[in-house]
């Protein structure tokens, strides 16, 4: 096949989209405002990458100097890659606020802009860790609808995971790649870093119901409650223990990477409760990281809980809410959940 021919049999981004908006088998029409939001995440997304691989070269490493309202040090990336997907969506027309792990409070969309009815929230850089060791990063995002004649402040995110409209989140690694959900399954585009476009490189993502691969940070062990430490004891007994068969572990530390994995070939993402801090329900963000990415799960047929819970049904009362998360291959994910009651 030439090369002219293999260019205009790929889908790209905005393409997927449109089609979504004829709406098929049944399926509610997207519609056009929250695709044009959707293409201008994406684009900051892109934005983000580039910037991600200058490295070293375009100075973009090392400490920032500041902190977050978490009273987290912030890295110069996580720094940029705010700005980046703030000011690529301030003055789109599709947004009443955005909300970040970054920023105390919501960021209304400014008087001389026009709103819209959507909400937007963001993790802009996950897995800050990772971003000076040179390993995989990412952005997750969540779209939100902003009720008519709701202001939209802090109240108007506090909505269960199950009221998103559109969830994604790209990952920088090898490759760069866009995984997005609209409520339609899971799709995932590959950036071209010729033609500087998201092609269509999977459609239907399934997680395999089984896996024998987790991942949680063990050095924390000592910090977890009873349920936990069952159950990741049975899985390091393997095939002498009460599952009879062997785990492998993989832990990125970066959810997006360690959720990308689970996406591809299936396994088990535990962040539990621990004592550290007793008094956070968890280390992750419900709002931007645990919503979007059991959103994402959940489209491709696995599941996500708190450890009790469904974390689509969770009921947000703060803006920077911590949460549990078991999320992954559904049957593992339901071991692990049955162990909490
Ligand atoms: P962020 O960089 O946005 O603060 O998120 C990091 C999170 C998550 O991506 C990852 O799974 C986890 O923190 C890693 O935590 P540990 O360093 O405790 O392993
Ligand atoms: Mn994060
Ligand atoms: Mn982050």
């Amino acid at each position: 096949m030439s090369n002219t021919l293999a260019t205009r049999g790929r889908i790209s981004l905005t393409r997927y989209l449109i089609e979504r908006e004829r709406s098929a088998d049944g399926q509610a029409p997207l519609p056009p405002a929250l695709r044009l939001l959707i293409e201008v995440v994406a684009r900051a997304c892109k934005q983000i990458a580039y910037e991600v691989g200058k490295g070293a070269l375009g100075g973009v490493l090392g400490e920032a100097g500041t902190g977050n309202v978490q009273g987290e040090a912030q890295k110069k990336l996580d720094v940029i890659a705010n700005e980046m997907l703030l000011e690529a969506n301030e003055w789109g027309g599709h947004l009443a606020a955005m909300a970040s792990e970054e920023m105390a409070t919501v960021f209304p969309i400014p008087e001389h802009y026009p709103r819209g009815e959507y909400l937007l929230l963001f993790d802009p850089l996950d897995g800050s860790s990772n971003i000076d060791v040179n390993v995989s990063i990412g952005t997750i995002f969540s779209v939100l609808r902003c009720a008519d004649g709701v202001a939209p402040g802090e109240d108007a995110f506090l909505q269960t995971g199950d009221q998103q409209v559109a969830a994604g989140y790209a990952v920088y690694g090898p490759q760069t790649q866009l995984v997005l959900t609209v409520g339609q399954g899971v799709a995932v585009f590959t950036l071209d870093r010729e033609t500087h476009s998201w092609i269509l490189t999977d459609d239907h993502v399934q997680i395999p119901a089984d896996t024998q691969e987790f991942a949680i940070n063990m050095s924390n062990r000592r910090h977890w409650d009873a349920p936990v430490t069952r159950y990741i004891d049975e899985l390091l007994a393997g095939k002498t223990g009460p599952l009879a068969k062997d785990f492998n572990m993989r832990w990125v530390a970066a959810m997006v990477s360690d959720v990308h994995r689970i996406l591809t070939r299936g396994g088990i993402f535990m962040y539990p409760r621990d004592a550290r801090e007793p008094e956070k329900p968890g280390k992750l963000r419900l709002l931007y990281e645990a919503n979007p990415m059991s959103f994402i799960v959940e489209q491709a047929g696995g599941a996500a809980t708190d450890g009790r819970t469904r974390i689509l049904d969770l009921e947000p009362t703060k803006l920077h809410q911590r949460v549990a998360v078991f999320l992954g291959s559904k049957n593992e994910v339901q071991r692990v959940s049955g162990y909490h009651r």
